[in-house]
């Protein structure tokens, strides 16, 4: 599995710590910034990552800015992206299984590290259910497409 990780300065430690535990994991996964102490805009850093997971280049990406709110609006503008907002366990995994999300977003400023690894490992490993639930995807991807 590829993952592309991007914050903006509101995410720039959480978003750290997950490459931490992304190497730990020996997942394999490109940073693409800010890695900044300055103000940035969170879509220069949100939009390229979810284009690139709609394009098929990474499997799932995950976006990290203070809130998790802006990186969420963002991402989910880009055709062929469901990217979910996940700030608990249970959700990340119910994401997974009956949203299919290919990003998840966090919130540096809502959660603290200890859990956001634990909402990251969950979502990772988290397999999408199908059935009544493909058909629920394939609502919004119709609806997307036309
Ligand atoms: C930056 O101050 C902050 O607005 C941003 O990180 C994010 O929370 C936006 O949704």
């Amino acid at each position: 599995m590829k993952v592309i990780l991007a914050s903006d300065h509101g995410g720039i430690h959480l978003s750290k710590e997950i490459a931490s535990l992304l190497e730990e994991q020996n997942i394999e996964y490109e940073d693409i910034g800010c890695n900044c102490a300055d103000s940035v805009d969170y879509p220069d850093y949100g939009i390229p990552a979810a284009e690139r997971v709609a394009n098929g280049e990474f499997d799932r990406g995950i976006l990290i800015c203070g809130t998790g709110i802006g990186m969420s609006i963002a991402a989910n503008k880009v055709k062929g992206i469901r990217a979910a907002l996940v700030h608990d366990v249970f959700s990340a995994k119910a994401t997974r299984e009956h949203n299919d999300s290919n990003m998840l977003t966090m919130g540096e400023r809502v959660i603290g590290p200890g859990l956001a690894r634990e909402i990251v490992q969950t979502w990772l490993g988290t397999d999408f259910q199908g059935g009544r639930h493909a058909n629920r995807v394939g609502k919004v991807t119709d609806y997307e497409n036309n």
